[in-house]
This record gives structure tokens, sequence and C-alpha cells, in this order.
């Protein structure tokens, strides 16, 4: 009561919490909700002032202002005031502070109203409450620290102290919680971010919150917050290893696998998803290796050569959808294999070689690579056989090429030299050079005559520059070692100068003679000819050409006895008793030709009585035919043909006169017989002869003499040698030449004409022809004295002409004087 009180007399509060005892006033009362049915709030007869036992007789009722449920009611025996059903604070005011029930409290008989307003006070009956048992919550594991995550606060009905007082966030390494309220005075929840969260460590977290309130006993209630780590792009791609090796062989074919790299993205989806590039390459390497973006394949995609690059080093970079990346190092070793042949360079070449160089001569050097490496670059070298060159091996991959042997230019000029370098490799590789070599020429070779000697015949009469043969020699030695020049080499033929016989072309060979040739005068001679090379020094050689002259019928038969028609008054005595068949005379002739030409016959071409007389047609005799009768003429005369037997032939004729008697006597008219021709070319040559000879002798003493006279101390040298007199100065003659003519010793006769002993150097050949025999009146000798001086007709011819080769001058008067003698 005293409470009461002094609360309505100090906060005019009155209304609340004074009990109205008094007339009509207000009663209050104060219980806890959810008390027991029939608990005892309070005593209304008490605070009333009425009796207990008055109430059943007035009825009292207590009801409920707006409302027919009956939360409290009367014990009409007691007069207390009891809770008659559960009083819940929370269903009649909720959240409000204070929860006051207004009650009628009725009294009948009289009619009595009192206000009756009931506190309720609360008590915790109500445990907080999450909206939702779980929370569900996506972070990204990207989420910075001090992220914050509102939760919605838990509810409790109660209120006050009985209301959420505090929350409780299981114990968890990222988050914690916190009470915010808003500006309207609100309160929620917040979860903090306290340490990142990695999805890849720990997907998702289920974290237990607990609301307590205030209240006693406690109560509370749980939501479980389920966080679900969403990824996020923070793991980069990571390659299995950090350098990957492999080894590929070169020329491996295209889209040859060469290493796989890979990488693993702890990130999920996008994120994990890898990609692979090249992150660092050469421009050449790209080209040679292709990456697959997707497996991670590196591949061959252009010529792996171990020589172009032995070790190559690539990057591959791997990336995530998001581009995080992170790259590895690929080397990819290269082995060799044996693809390279080896190569020969030529480097320096001795061309062409002198034939002459002598074996072992280094004539070129030659340089082997092989870029394989290992064995596969170890290169041996050879050269094919026959050719007289080999291979040394001297530094290194340097061969000198040497010669073997002597070279000849003249059997071998070109030399193709095949040299064959071979590897090690396996399969070995080899290839070839081919090296041409020329043998350059020495004059090594004299020209040498086809022949060994030569033979040319010529008609004589031959016209001056007829070709009388060529020679040939063959020099095989180059270009101007091997040109051949001919040329007649000095010497004499019959004491002049061969070149004023023959000559020969030098560059053809062909000889020409330079002068017509008399077979009377020279029937062989022989001519040295040298080939000389044009090289330097020349070399040269030797031929002998014998030249032999042939005859030709171009003397006519002489006739020297009986002299010439016209010219002879020569007769035969044929004795009157002459047989048939008896020898009468005969017809000497001669010809200077030889062989057939000189070969002569005889024949009658005319006669005064034809039977009478015969000649033998190849011996000239002239014989009777039949005894001579006494009715045969006296003087008979024959005229004589003689022919040779050349091609046409030739002829002379004599006239034969004859005279048959016993005795000369009776033949006076002979001795009117004269001859006209008076000039002897025979006479005068001999006097021109004698003349110059005499001139030259007297010339010659006269030298001598001086000579002899300055010089006394060689007093003998006048006579000491053989003087040689030019056949110039001697009549024209015939030379003797011995042993052709088959017929020559019947019909060219030799005579050795000497006054003294036949050891005489002087030779008389015996010549014939018109002038020689003239019965010349110089001679003044008839044909028949002129016949006894020499012999007998039939023996030999005799006049001859002077050719003396040589002889001492001692000699040459004697000489001259037999020629005198042999004039007069
Ligand atoms: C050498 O080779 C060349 C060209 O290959 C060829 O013309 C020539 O006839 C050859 N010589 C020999 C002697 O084989
Ligand atoms: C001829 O031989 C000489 C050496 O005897 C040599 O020097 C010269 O070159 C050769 N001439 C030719 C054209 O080969
Ligand atoms: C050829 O003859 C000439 C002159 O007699 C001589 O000098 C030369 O040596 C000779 N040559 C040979 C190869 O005999």
């Amino acid at each position: 009561m005293m409470h009461l009180r002094s609360v309505l007399q100090s906060y005019g509060f009155v209304f609340f919490f004074v009990v109205v005892r008094y007339a009509h006033g207000d009663l209050s009362y104060s219980v806890q909700e959810e008390l027991k049915r029939g608990s005892v709030i309070g005593n209304i007869a008490k605070d009333l002032g009425l009796e207990v036992g008055r109430l059943s007789a007035r009825k009292a009722r207590v009801d409920m202002e707006e409302n027919d449920r009956q939360y409290i009611g009367i014990n009409l025996r007691s007069g207390d005031l009891v809770v008659a059903e559960r009083i819940d604070r929370e269903e009649h005011c909720g959240e409000k502070p204070s929860c006051v029930l207004k009650f009628e409290l009725l009294l009948e008989n009289p009619l009595e109203l009192h206000r009756l307003s009931l506190q309720v006070q609360d008590v915790n009956d109500n445990a907080p409450i999450f909206p939702k048992d779980v929370v569900k919550l996506e972070i990204t594991e990207s989420a910075a620290k001090g992220a914050r995550y509102r939760i919605n606060a838990a509810q409790d009905a109660d209120i006050g102290k009985n209301s959420v007082e505090s929350y409780i966030l299981e114990q968890n390494p990222h988050f914690v919680f916190s009470i915010q309220t808003t500006s309207a005075g609100s309160r929620y929840g917040e979860l903090v971010l306290d340490q990142e969260l990695d999805r890849e460590e720990q997907q998702e977290l289920k974290l237990l919150l607990t609301a307590v309130d205030g209240g006693s006993p406690q109560r509370s209630g749980t939501v479980v917050i389920h966080v679900i780590v969403l990824d996020a792009n923070d793991n980069a791609p990571v390659f299995t290893e950090a350098v990957y090796t492999a080894t590929l062989p070169e020329n491996s074919p295209m889209k040859t696998a060469v290493i796989t790299v890979r990488a693993s993205d702890a990130d999920e989806g996008v994120n994990g998803e890898v990609t692979y590039e090249f992150s660092r390459i050469s421009d050449k390497l790209q080209k040679l290796f292709s990456l697959d973006d997707k497996t991670g394949e590196i591949s061959v995609s252009g010529d792996i050569d171990y020589e172009e690059g032995r070790k190559y080093e690539v990057f591959v970079e791997a990336k995530d959808g998001y581009g995080l990346s992170s790259d590895a190092k690929v080397i990819i070793d290269i082995t060799d294999v044996n693809d390279n042949a080896p190569v020969i360079h030529l480097k320096s070449l001795t061309n062409p070689i002198p034939e002459n160089v002598s074996p072992g001569t280094e004539v070129g050097i030659i340089n082997v690579q092989d870029r394989d490496s290992e064995s596969n670059r170890q290169v041996r070298c050879s050269i094919q056989q026959g050719a007289p060159f080999k291979l040394v091996p001297s530094i290194k991959n340097y061969y000198s090429l040497v010669t073997t042997g002597q070279l000849d230019r003249e059997l071998v000029s070109d030399y193709n030299i095949t040299i064959t370098a071979t590897d090690e490799g396996s399969p070995p590789l080899s290839s070839s050079k081919s090296v041409q070599l020329s043998v350059a020429d020495i004059n090594d070779n004299p020209p040498v005559f086809e022949d060994q000697s030569y033979s040319a015949y010529v008609s004589e009469n031959n016209k001056p520059g007829s070709t009388l043969c060529s020679v040939t020699a063959r020099d095989p030695d180059w270009r101007q070692n091997g040109t051949v020049i001919y040329s007649v080499l000095p010497g004499e033929v019959n004491g002049a100068p061969v070149s004023s016989y023959v000559s020969v072309n030098g560059d053809t060979g062909v000889i020409h003679a330079v002068r017509s040739f008399d077979y009377e005068q020279l029937r062989s001679f022989k001519v040295q000819v040298m080939a000389r090379d044009n090289g330097s020094p020349p070399l040269s050689s030797n031929v002998t050409v014998s030249v032999f002259v042939s005859d030709v019928n171009d003397n006519s038969p002489q006739i020297l006895y009986p002299a010439p028609e016209g010219n002879s008054f020569m007769t035969e005595l044929v004795l009157k008793a002459a047989h048939g068949g008896s020898l009468v005379s005969k017809v000497i002739a001669v010809d200077a030709d030889s062989g057939q030409n000189a070969w002569l016959s005889y024949e009658i071409v005319k006669s005064t009585d034809p039977g009478l007389f015969t000649i033998g047609v190849h011996s000239g005799e002239i014989r009777t035919q039949r005894d001579i009768s006494e009715s045969d003429s006296m003087k008979q005369n024959l005229i004589v043909a003689v022919k040779d037997n050349g091609q046409p032939s030739l002829s002379a004729t004599c006239s034969m006169y004859l005279l048959i008697s016993d005795n000369l006597a009776e033949v006076p008219e002979l001795k009117d017989i004269s001859y006209d021709e008076k000039n002897s070319k025979l006479t005068s040559y001999l006097i021109i002869a004698l003349v110059s000879v005499s001139t030259f002798f007297l010339t010659f003493i006269i030298i001598i003499l001086g000579v002899r006279f300055c010089r006394r101390r060689k007093p003998r040298l006048l006579f000491d040698g053989a003087v040689a007199i030019p056949s110039a100065y001697l009549p024209p003659n015939y030379a003797d030449v011995d042993g052709t003519g088959t017929l020559r010793s019947a019909y060219n006769y030799d005579a050795y004409l000497t006054t003294g002993s036949r050891t005489s150097d002087f030779k008389f050949v015996t010549s014939y022809n018109d002038n020689t025999l003239p019965a010349d009146q110089t001679l003044r000798k008839s044909p028949s004295d002129f016949a006894d001086v020499f012999g007998d007709c039939d023996g030999s011819p005799e006049v001859g002409t002077l050719n003396m080769i040589d002889f001492p001058v001692t000699k040459m008067l004697g000489t001259l004087s037999d020629a005198l003698a042999l004039l007069n």
C-alpha cells in the first residue's frame, strides 16, 4: 500500500500501480505471465473493503474489456483474484514494454463497476529465433578482409532482458560476427571476413551462430550459416615440371610428337581451363615446332636439322581462362643423323701438269668436310684406281693429290680423277668429285720418220720443181713441240751443193727437184733430210732419201763405125773369094742411154744387092749371105739403120761402102772422098780445155812460187795436197756410173786411156757423140787409120772425153800431153 501511495505521489502513474480501494476507484494488479491457473493475483474483497461473503451475493464478476475471454476470475469464497486462463504477455502486448490488460469488476446489488487493470509482467518464456534455420552465403574466395555479409537478427518474443542479448559465432578462422544497429534503431548482424577464404582449400563452411537472450534461465536460438566459397581465378596454372627436356632426332617427320607439357590449375571452370602457347620462341623455332594449345603437345612442324641447331629452348606458357599464367622451359636436344654427305673442296690444283714432273709431286690440295658430328663426320677419302695419282692425308681434313708415276702426255693427256669421300655413319654417305687434269706438253719426242729411208724415182729430163717424193715425220708432242719442219741437210752431190739438186717443202715434206736431172750424168744420189720440231730446244731426226734417176730415151744411137752417112768415106774391102757367111764388117754403134733405151738393133734398110749381105740384128756384124760371084757389082753400098729399143725408139743410119776386090788399088775414086765439115767441136773443146788447164796450171805455179818465195820455211807445201779441178773446166762428159743398166757391158764401153800405167788416176770415160770422132781434117786420119790406132774395129771404141775427178797436180802434165798427142 505504502508503495502505491508513494508511486502516486511521486509520479502521477497512480493509475497503473495503485490499487483503488475506496469508492469506485480503479484496482490495479500486477501479475506474471504464464502463471498457472488458479494462481492468486490479489484479493479483491480486501481491496474493495467488502466482506467476502457479500461477494457472491453481489455476484461479483470480472470481465475483460472488449474480450470474451476470462483470463482471470474471482474466488468468491475467498475474494481472491485468480488466474483463470494462461496469460501470454506476448500474445497481448507483443513487444510493448508494458503490458496492461483492462478488466471491469462488476458488483450487483447495487451495481458497482470498478476498473481493474492487470499489469502482466514478462517472463522469459521465449527463446531467440532466427528467421531461417540455415543461412546460405556465397562468398567469392577473392573477397577481401573486412567484407561484411548481413545476417538477419534473431527474434525473441520476450522483451527487455529476456529478448536477444548477444550472439555467439562458432569458432572459425575466417569470420567474426558483429551486431549493428541501424539509424532506425533496429539491429542486425554482420558476418565479417577476418581472413581470406581459399576455395581450393575449403570449398564451404558451416558456421553455427547462436543467439542468446538475457533471461534466466537463458534461452538461445541457432542458425547455421552455410558459406559457399565461390571460386576466384586466384591460381595460375602450374607446370608439372619447371624444365622439360626432350631429345629429337634430326629430320624427324612432320607431326612427330616431341614432348607434352602439362600444367594444372587449381581453379575450377573457366578459371581452371588451361591453354598453352609458346611464350618465348624465335621466329625460326616458330617454324620448326608447333604446340597444341589444348593438349600441350609439342610436335615437329618444320625441317629439323642438327646442323642448323643442336639444342633449342622454348618457353611454354600455360594460361587459364582469365589470364593467369605461368611458364616452363622446354629444352629440345636434337640428335645427329648421318644426313650430310661429305663435301669435297678442291683447294688448289696445278693444271695442267707438265709431263716431266717427277713422281711424288703434289699437284692439288683437297679439303673434305662433313657437317654431321661424331663418327658421322669421320671421312675417308679415296681415289679411283688406274690413274697415276694418289691421295696423301695431310693436316686434318686436307689431302694432297700426288703423282705416283711418270706422266706422258703423248700416252694420256687428260685424266678424270674421281675422288670419293665416305663418312663413317651408318649407313655411310659418300660423295665424289671429278677432277679433270690435263698434262702439259714437254718437247720430249723427236720427230720420227715414217720410213727408215725413202727412195724417189724420177725420170731424167724432169722439169725443175717437179715432185720427187714426200717424207713424213710424226711428232706426237703438242703444238709447236710437235710441229715438224723439214729441211735438206747440207751436203754435196757431184761436188755441187745438194740444195742445187733438191729442195724440201718445210711444211709438207714434199721433195722437189731443183733442176732437171740427166741420167747420163747422175743416176742416183742421196740426200739427208732432217725433220725438226719447233720446240725449244728443238729435237730432230734425219733420214736418207735416195733419189734414183731413171733413164729416158733421149739419146739416139751413135754410130761409131762407120762414120754417119755423108761424113764417111770408109770403105770395106770384101775379098772376092769370100764365102757365104763370112764376116765382112761391123757396124758399131752406142747409145748413151741405158737399158732398153740403149739396146740397139741393126737393120739394113737399103742395099745395092739386097740378097748379098745380111746384118746381125744385135751384133751389127755384116756378113755375106752367099758366096761372092763374078757378076756381083764391085761397089756395094749398104745403108744400115741402128735403132734403140726405147719408147719411142730413136735411130741413126749410116752408109757402108763395100768394095769387092782383092786389091785396094782397083778403086781409085775412093781417094776423092772428102769431108766438108771442118769444125770439130771436140777439137775446139780440147783446145779450150788445154789452154785453160795450162793457164790455170801456170797461175797455180806462179802462186805457189810466190807463196814459197814469201815463206821459204815451207817449201814442200806446194805439192803436198791434191787439188781438185772443177769439172766445169773440162769438156762435157758422162759420168761413169757403175752397176746400173743391164746391157751396159755390151754396149757401153768404158776405156781407160792411159799413157802411162793403168794405175794412173786419170780416168777417161768413154763417150760418144757426133763430134767425138769426126773424120775431121784436123785429125788428118781416115777412119780406118783411126781404127788402127786403137786396134780392131771389133775391139772397142775409143775416143773419150776427159772426165777427170781429181788428180795430183804432178800428173796433170802427163795427162795434158797425152790429150794433145791424141789430137795430133
Ligand atoms: C672427262 O670428263 C669429261 C666431262 O665429264 C668428259 O668430257 C671427258 O671425255 C672425260 N675424259 C676422259 C678421259 O674420260
Ligand atoms: C713445248 O715444250 C716446252 C718444254 O720442252 C714447254 O715449255 C712448252 O710449254 C711446250 N709447248 C706447248 C705448246 O706445249
Ligand atoms: C742429223 O744430221 C745433222 C747434220 O749432220 C746432225 O747435226 C744431227 O745431229 C743429226 N741428227 C740426228 C738425230 O742424227
